[in-house]
């Protein structure tokens, strides 16, 4: 598909989940994972389901890893069905669905899948933002800003790159091409890209939030700090600066998702820290022959 398909297509996808919320999905989450990564376009297989001329489902499968990302209107239950089937046809075995999607649980057990409880899981935390959101604050020669121009997005890729690149591992693939994508993506705005830089200038933390304006929701989608540089109060600051701005923006309530299980505690404590708290989970089901 053409650059411009493809963006019309997430736009498709953004306004049933943007129709749909409350959902495991928000607009904002779907553009960074669709623009992180450039010249990747060839590993996922997307398709849509209308009924009546409206979008009621979207379906993400990635093909290196076969899992499968989804999201189907409560009302058109019938679709679960056409969705798997289409799934399998690219071979996938294994799909993650909100604890709470009974339809597509059911029709996952219909279909010979089984739930996957031995590995990693992730959770959603909320928190209200009428709640107080203590003004930022960054140690001594570190310094706090919000983005202003896609000059920032060099730095902007390379903290994102140190935080998410584990020891041992392959670096993060976000370059700053791709940061460029996301820049240019519905619904991103600098105002709310905040990051941290050390005093000798190196890009140390960030976060950047995303808002859905029509159901007055912000998440957080990705926040990170250099290892270098953690256990300073940075992450937690990045975030309370666009999340007071995300606010002043007419946010009521921020969201973010995080791994669960206690083999990756960081992530949650730091969200907890700064007054998120859990309010439910996924779950990962998977073809008997399979792990995810
Ligand atoms: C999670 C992460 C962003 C935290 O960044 P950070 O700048 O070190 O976080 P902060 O210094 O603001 O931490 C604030 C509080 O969170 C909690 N916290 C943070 N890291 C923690 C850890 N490893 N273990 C336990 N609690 C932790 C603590 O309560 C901490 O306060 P304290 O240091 O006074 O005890 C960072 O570890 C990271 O980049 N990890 C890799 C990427 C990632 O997982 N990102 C989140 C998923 S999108």
């Amino acid at each position: 598909m053409d650059p411009g398909g493809e963006r019309l297509m997430l736009r498709d996808m953004q306004e049933l989940t943007r129709r749909l919320w409350p959902s495991r999905w928000h607009i904002g989450d779907m553009a960074w994972m669709w623009f992180q990564h450039t010249g990747r376009e060839s590993e996922r297989r997307t398709a849509l389901w209308e009924r009546g001329g409206q979008t009621v489902a979207w379906a993400w499968a990635n093909l290196p890893n076969g899992t499968l990302d989804l999201q189907l209107d409560p009302a058109h239950p019938e679709l679960a069905d056409e969705i798997l089937a289409w799934f399998a046809e690219t071979g996938g075995q294994s799909v993650t669905v909100l604890e709470d999607e009974t339809a597509m649980i059911e029709a996952l057990r219909r279909h010979g899948y089984r739930e996957w409880t031995e590995g990693p899981f992730f959770i959603h935390l909320s928190r209200s933002l009428a709640d107080p959101l203590p003004e930022p604050a960054v140690p001594g020669g570190y310094t706090l800003r919000p983005v202003r121009s896609e000059d920032d997005a060099e730095a902007r890729a390379a903290v994102h790159r140190a935080a998410f690149t584990l020891p041992g591992g392959p670096p993060s693939r976000v370059t700053t091409e791709s940061y460029r994508a996301i820049m240019r993506a519905w619904p991103y705005r600098s105002e709310l890209d905040w990051f941290v830089t050390a005093p000798d200038g190196t890009p140390a933390a960030s976060c950047l939030v995303w808002l859905d304006e029509r159901n007055k929701i912000a998440i957080l989608e990705p926040v990170g700090t250099d290892p270098g540089h953690r256990r300073l109060g940075l992450a937690s600051a990045a975030i309370l600066g666009a999340l007071r701005t995300a606010r002043d923006l007419g946010a009521e309530n921020a969201r973010v998702c995080a791994r669960g299980d206690d083999a990756y505690p960081s992530a949650r404590a730091t969200y907890m820290s700064v007054g998120f708290r859990p309010y439910a989970r996924n779950r990962t089901f998977v073809l008997p022959e399979a792990t995810p």
